[in-house]
């Protein structure tokens, strides 16, 4: 029986369908998913904490609206992704609890420190240009939650990336300290931002299988080529370079080559050795924590109605 429930899951994943909630689906696939959607909603939410620092310093009314904005975008990001993980049976507590105890992976970007307000800049333009790279072919995941949840991130994650490229642009025009302040904002970000698509598909041990499970549309070596073919003409059109001696136009292939990615730095940070990771998660704790009070006060509320809706 479970023999024709797989082919028929299969088939139905080879012709594009969406696999919803309550249709049946293999153990294996519902655990990547699980994966794959708590990272990257545990990403959305730490990913507001670098960029969260800079609101109080941003340097304008008019940066200071459109920063908070940002934030806070990113934090409806995390609510959907924790729903549609919701919907494979895990719980928000089990996530959250897998966050704060360190057993719980997010990106390795996030753990990187904002300097200058010209990180901000770089962060819009380079990270969240990766992740927009990264999510528009999520748009057509086999999960229809998870698609469904991505259809709004592109839009709003596409509105970030203009936002952080256009500080970039006024910084490269501003000043020579300004100019040097974006400069030196994209020499930190620029390999941080090639490690977020993850490992070389070659030793990328979950591509293969998510790519016949139609998770993935897209491997992580497709993206970071495509990220690299068109972030490298943005940074010139404003007068800037990638710090990659190795990035030239390869005619042949119709893309640049580029420089190898230190894959030990990365791996240290997966492990949780990036240069703030201890500062990141200890933030969270503590604004889980200080959160406590809302969070009782909210069941006993509910408590309360539901007392009196039996009455
Ligand atoms: N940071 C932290 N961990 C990473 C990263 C990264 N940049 N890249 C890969 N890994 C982890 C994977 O999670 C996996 O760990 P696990 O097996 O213990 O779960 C391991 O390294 C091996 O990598 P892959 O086999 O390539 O894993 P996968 O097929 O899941 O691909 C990828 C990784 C591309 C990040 C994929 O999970 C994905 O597309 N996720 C959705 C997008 C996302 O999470 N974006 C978050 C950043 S963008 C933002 O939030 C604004």
């Amino acid at each position: 029986e479970d023999a024709d429930k797989l082919a028929a899951f299969e088939a139905r994943v080879a012709a594009d369908e969406f696999i919803e909630p309550k249709d049946w689906m293999p153990e294996a696939y519902r655990r990547t998913l699980v994966r794959q959607i708590s990272q990257h909603a545990h990403s959305e939410i730490v990913g507001m904490l670098p960029e969260g620092n800079w609101i109080t310093r941003a340097p304008s009314l008019r940066r200071k609206a459109i920063l908070l904005a940002k934030v806070q975008d990113e934090a409806g990001h995390g609510l959907y992704l924790y729903s549609a993980a919701e919907t494979l049976g895990t719980s928000r507590e089990e996530m959250i609890e897998a966050l704060h105890s360190g057993k719980a992976k997010y990106s390795t970007i996030f753990n990187y420190p904002t300097l200058t307000w010209a990180d901000i800049g770089a962060i819009g333009w380079l990270v969240d240009g990766a992740a927009i790279m990264n999510q528009v072919p999520l748009q057509r995941t086999s999960y229809g939650p998870y698609a469904r949840a991505m259809v709004r991130v592109c839009k709003e994650e596409s509105f970030h990336q203009r936002q952080g490229y256009e500080i970039m642009m006024h910084l490269a025009a501003g000043t020579d300290a300004q100019k040097r302040m974006a400069q030196d904002a994209l020499n930190r970000w620029w390999w941080p931002s090639l490690m977020m698509f993850g490992p070389p598909d070659e030793n990328s041990p979950n591509t293969a299988q998510s790519m016949r499970w139609r998770i993935k549309r897209e491997t992580n070596d497709e993206l970071r080529q495509k990220f690299v073919d068109i972030t490298v003409p943005q940074a010139d059109a404003i007068g800037l370079t990638v710090p990659d001696p190795a990035v030239k136009w390869n005619e042949a292939k119709g893309g640049y080559d580029f420089g190898e990615v230190d894959w030990s730095e990365f791996y240290a940070v997966v492990k949780g050795e990036g240069p703030v990771a201890k500062e990141r998660m200890a933030v969270r704790r503590k604004a889980w924590e200080d959160g406590a009070w809302i969070r009782e006060a909210a069941d006993a509320y509910a408590a309360k109605q539901a007392g009196k809706r039996k009455a």
